[in-house]
């Protein structure tokens, strides 16, 4: 069976590296403060902070935005948690009665958790009924609680007002500690971070943004393939390394690939095929999203960025690339970075966060 893995929950056994920052999240959650996981798409939050959920010993509820898209679906979601890491507990009949002053009933149905809501309540008192919730689970758990919102720059599709509504209850929450966490850098950097954001200055600042290490890479790659009777040698593991630079989603994707086609020893040629089928079959999707960033230049300044990161608004560079002028440019490179598709590594200097994007742009336009 194929060792590699991808999708959306976390597997301990294809998990790389992250150390430095488990412990660093660790030691912010400990602290008590409210932190908020910032990266590119696919880098790896999901896992990192499932891995979190399951290892770190706190009593973790965990709801991805993205799939929920009522306040009676995110209010389902938590209490179903609370009620299970209740239900571990001596604590049914603390359940059972308090729950009787919300404005929502559970019911066990073999087994299952059904919440139900009263009909006449509006949104606002459902949030704080589970905001309620939260404090007195928490102080009868007599230990912190942690609240892990993934994919937080969605939270408008449950309501339009619930950083506000998390505002408030974030000043008044007793030992609830909340992990915020996305991909979409400058939305949430004004919403955490700029004075005049919702929630400013409600919560630490932890960026996820480092690559896997080599090292950890090359010895996963090497494992995986020796116990499942396949051979990579370092050699060609440092290959692919070199191509997905310790992206962990390509680290998976090419490794799949590269299981799929290798018959017993992986070989040089596996690697090239692997590589250009993945750039390949991800070509479209990036066809989908330059379309819709629909401005112009924008691909001569991927290829350019592409290709070289620095003396980038040289006169001589523009015209190679065919940009019109220095401010034309550096308007696009402020909207990709906006986009998070490219990220600036110092001043003039830019670089594709996505390493398999940087290679589709390299190919797919001429100048
Ligand atoms: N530490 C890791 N080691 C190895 N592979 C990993 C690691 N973290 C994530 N992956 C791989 O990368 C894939 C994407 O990870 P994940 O879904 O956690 O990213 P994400 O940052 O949440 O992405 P998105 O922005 O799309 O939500 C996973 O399905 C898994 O294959
Ligand atoms: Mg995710």
């Amino acid at each position: 069976m194929n060792p590699f893995k991808i999708g959306r929950s976390y597997n301990p056994e294809n998990f790389v590296d992250r150390e430095q920052e488990y412990a660093e999240l660790l030691e912010s959650v400990r602290s008590g403060n409210n932190v908020v996981v910032i990266a590119p798409r696919r880098f790896g939050k999901t896992w990192f902070l499932q891995k979190f959920a399951l290892e770190s010993g706190f009593n973790c509820l965990y709801v991805d935005l993205f799939g929920v898209y009522s306040v009676n679906g995110f209010v389902s979601a938590l209490v179903r948690q609370i009620f299970e890491i209740l239900r571990r507990t001596d604590l049914m009949a603390f359940v059972v009665n308090y729950l009787k002053s919300l404005p929502f009933s559970i019911e066990l149905n073999l087994g299952l958790v059904g919440i139900s809501f009263s009909k006449e309540v509006d949104d606002e008192a459902l949030l704080n009924g589970l905001y309620e919730l939260l404090n007195k689970a928490q102080r009868e758990l007599n230990e912190r609680l942690v609240v892990i919102l993934d994919e937080f720059q969605a939270y408008k599709n449950i309501h339009k007002n619930l950083a506000e509504s998390l505002r408030s209850y974030l000043q008044s929450r007793e030992n609830v500690v909340f992990i915020f966490s996305g991909s979409f850098k400058h939305m949430l950097e004004q919403l955490f971070f700029e004075s005049s954001g919702i929630l400013y200055h409600s919560c630490l600042r932890f960026d996820l943004n480092s690559l896997l290490p080599e090292n950890d890479c090359v010895e996963y790659l090497v494992r995986q393939f020796g116990r499942t009777g396949k051979v990579i040698s370092p050699d060609l593991a440092k290959e692919v390394y070199a191509r997905t630079k310790g992206h962990a989603y390509y680290l998976q994707l090419f490794g799949y690939e590269l299981w799929n086609r290798a018959d017993g020893k992986v070989s040089f040629d596996d690697v090239e095929h692997a590589f250009y089928e993945i750039v390949e079959k991800e070509s479209y999707n990036y066809d989908v999203l330059i379309e819709t960033l629909g401005y112009k230049y924008v691909k001569n300044a991927l290829k350019l960025i592409a290709e070289q990161s620095s003396d980038l608004f040289s006169s001589e560079t523009l015209e190679r690339y065919g940009i019109p002028s220095s401010s034309v440019l550096s308007k696009i490179l402020k909207k990709l970075s906006e986009y998070g598709i490219v990220e600036k590594l110092g001043r003039g200097r830019y670089e594709i966060v996505d390493p398999i994007f940087e290679q589709y742009a390299r190919k797919r336009f001429s100048n």
